[in-house]
């Protein structure tokens, strides 16, 4: 040993789909990715890469107040995927690179193949190592559900943003289908390099009150720990149909347990929503407990661990 720190030898360094990160932590689309300088924020509170907020061809209101409501065990969001367009944003990716020292990965949505396909170019254009495509969003009708939900649909865009892109590509899943591992097949046998499972569960919440539905667009996705059983049944679906494909496992991680029980169901690496919006820190917090897990189980890397549940 030269006392050099290498990737190599840190247990915690994860390679997937051609990106390679210190630690398995990312940061989750949606929370915090608004700007170069909230992103830096979070990758200087400890996360392995950081993914932006979905972002279009063209700018986006978003819907109005209320769009997120506390739930139970989690959150209730319709936000109408606001962003200020790939024009505008490339800027924020561009600025990123200069001053973050971890993966930036641009979420992208778009109303058609070829929309996809020149927001994913522009934006590694400007600099983005991977491109991660938004088909889950619960709330936004022809961007959401319905090419997420569909296998032809899905093919067709995964293809047309691959033809387009030399960086890794990987595709977001819903959790709102009868059998993820339909899609998540659709996307690999595509092209995508990797998956990131789940998106929000189709969700609403009624004031009892007013006797109205609470959120504007009535009807959102639910997020946090409500949902962390579903995601990583998920994750293991999928890790058992489609053996080596890289996973992110993403729904209600909020400590080092849950990142080891997505790791356990077959996850690369773990995404961090909604816990990150209570609590910067979470990915040094997650990063250690995995560390001094792997240690207490006589692990040598996080590696090793992974799929590991579905040992018979
Ligand atoms: C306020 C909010 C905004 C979100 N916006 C996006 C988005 O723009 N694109 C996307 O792919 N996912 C978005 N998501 C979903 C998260 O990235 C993540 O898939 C989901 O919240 C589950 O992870 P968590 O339980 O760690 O939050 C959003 C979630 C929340 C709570």
């Amino acid at each position: 040993m030269n006392g050099e720190f290498s990737l190599e030898s840190n247990p915690l360094s994860i390679s997937f789909a051609g990106l390679t990160l210190a630690n398995p932590t990312i940061l989750a689309s949606g929370i915090l990715g608004y700007s170069a300088e909230s992103l830096n924020r979070v990758a200087k509170g400890g996360a392995g890469a950081v993914v932006t907020k979905s972002v279009g061809i063209a700018p986006r209101a978003g819907y109005s107040n209320p769009t997120v409501v506390q739930a139970e065990s989690g959150l209730i969001n319709a936000m109408g995927l606001p962003n200020p367009g790939i024009e505008v944003y490339s800027e924020e990716i561009r600025f990123s690179k200069t001053v973050l020292r971890v993966p930036v990965i641009a979420s992208v949505f778009g109303y058609s193949a070829e929309e996809y396909a020149v927001v994913a170019k522009r934006a590694v254009e400007a600099g983005a190592d991977a491109v991660e495509l938004n088909v889950s969003c619960p709330h936004v009708k022809q961007t959401g559900a319905e090419i997420g939900q569909s296998p032809k649909f899905l093919s067709e865009v995964v293809q047309t943003v691959k033809a387009a892109i030399s960086k890794p590509l990987i595709v977001k899943l819903s959790p709102n289908v009868a059998d993820i591992t339909v899609l998540a097949r659709a996307a690999v046998e595509a092209g995508a390099d990797a998956l990131t499972a789940v998106n929000t569960l189709k969700a609403m919440a009624i004031d009892a009150e007013t006797m109205r539905p609470i959120l504007s667009n009535v009807r959102g996705g639910l997020s946090g720990a409500a949902v962390k059983p579903v995601a990583l049944r998920c994750v293991y679906d999928i890790h058992e149909a489609l053996g080596d494909v890289p996973v992110v496992g993403c729904g209600g991680v909020a400590n080092w347990r849950d990142a080891v029980e997505f790791f356990l169901a077959g996850a690369s690496a773990v995404q961090i929503g909604t816990a990150v919006a209570e609590n910067t820190e979470v990915f040094q917090a997650v990063t250690k407990g995995v560390e001094t897990y792997l240690r207490r189980k006589h692990y040598g890397s996080v590696k090793e661990i992974v799929g590991l549940a579905h040992r018979k």
